[in-house]
């Protein structure tokens, strides 16, 4: 594919992966260069449903352990984007660090430097993603990206460690001195309507976690690749949190299947798990077992993704973009009337 003169060279990590080939997918649609670092076929190897070489993805094969590898590759791109799945998330420490060593990068005041007395920390984000940008409106220097991920959480009395890796490598990656954005996408909406309301296994009951009523904000991972591969390229997003929360999508269980009632011309029985069961269960499985139910509680029962007001001065993408559309989960659910999409068995940590 010939590369626009003013398009940014995107390398993707985990770009095979459910979030990554949506990443792909938006940055070859949006008409960058796009390099996916992946590993040589083996065992491992999913078939995917998109054709990276009919679509023009550069693949490079590698480890994450080869770092001269990784800096050589760096070298040939703009903007670096990690979907590496969970058990990876401290692997990234070592993109970080062949960022640094690619010597392509200016340092820039982390976020709460640059935002002066009131740092942002996000309480419950959706997918973490590394990158760094050469970015537009600083020729000399590249943006590194954490699209993090959940962050200090507001139960975390009964949270598992896990998030505790995650901020590492944001803070891992101030320290390093990249600019960078954060992007808090929140829940990947196709993999949570799969999971709640199961529409490849029409039964009678949908589980309800606590009492239904808290808010969650559920985005599809479609947008959730276009909006991020936007974001990658806006100077306004440098060094800040960008926040996906468009209103449509901003919805309780109970909502999700009184919508899913009115597609279906169905009744469903709602079957409750209290609160009390969740935390025991968040306390006694063992890791990594006990973070799917973690996260449930989290963002179904406490609604943590909502426990944050998102303020004039903060960046949310529905305002970023406004001549874009966020997919809303009214919409989604159409999909799943048509063309379902397929059960992820990520264990959306
Ligand atoms: N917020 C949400 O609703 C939500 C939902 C689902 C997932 N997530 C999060 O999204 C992120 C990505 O998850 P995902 O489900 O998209 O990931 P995934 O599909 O499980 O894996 C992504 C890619 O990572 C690479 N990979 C896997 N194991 C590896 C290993 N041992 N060493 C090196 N590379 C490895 C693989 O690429 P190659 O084989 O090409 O190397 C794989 O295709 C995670 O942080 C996950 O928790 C969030």
């Amino acid at each position: 594919m010939a590369r626009q003169a003013e398009s940014s060279r995107i390398l993707i990590f985990g770009g095979t992966g459910y979030i990554g080939k949506h990443l792909v997918r938006a940055s070859i649609s949006l008409g960058h260069p796009t390099y996916v670092y992946t590993r040589p076929a083996g065992p491992w190897t999913q078939p995917s449903n998109l054709d990276f070489h009919s679509a023009g993805v550069h693949i490079i094969e590698g480890e994450l352990e080869e770092h001269e590898k990784i800096v050589a590759t760096l070298k040939q791109v703009d903007i670096v984007i990690s979907a590496l799945p969970y058990p990876q998330v401290a692997d990234q420490l070592k993109i970080i660090d062949a960022i640094v060593a690619a010597g392509n990068i200016k340092g820039t005041p982390h976020p709460a430097n640059s935002r002066g007395s009131k740092p942002w920390e996000p309480h419950v984000l959706a997918t973490t993603y590394v990158k760094p940008v050469k970015s537009l409106y600083d020729e000399a220097g590249i943006r590194t990206l954490d699209l993090l991920r959940e962050e200090e959480s507001t139960n975390q009395q009964h949270h598992p460690k896990f998030l505790e890796k995650k901020r590492k490598i944001r803070r891992a990656t101030e320290a390093a001195g990249i600019p960078f954005t954060f992007v808090a996408a929140n829940c990947c909406a196709a993999y949570f309507v799969n999971f709640l309301l199961h529409p490849h296994d029409p039964r009678d009951d949908i589980v309800v976690y606590g009492t239904g009523e808290a808010k969650a904000v559920l985005n599809y991972e479609e947008d959730i690749g276009k909006y991020t591969i936007k974001v990658a390229n806006d100077p306004r997003a440098c060094n800040r949190v960008v926040s996906y929360r468009p209103k449509p999508n901003i919805i309780s269980q109970h909502e999700l299947i009184s919508q899913w009632e009115e597609k279906t011309g169905r009744t469903f029985k709602r079957v409750y798990v209290p609160e009390e069961d969740l935390v025991k269960l968040s306390q006694t499985l063992p890791p990594p077992e006990n973070i799917p139910v973690s996260i449930l509680h989290s963002v179904f029962v406490k609604g943590d993704l909502m426990s944050h007001e998102i303020n004039e001065d903060d960046l949310e993408a529905s305002r970023l973009y406004p001549e874009m559309q966020f997919t809303t989960m009214y919409q989604l659910l159409d999909v799943f009337l048509t063309d379902p999409p397929e059960p992820a068995m990520a264990a959306f940590g």
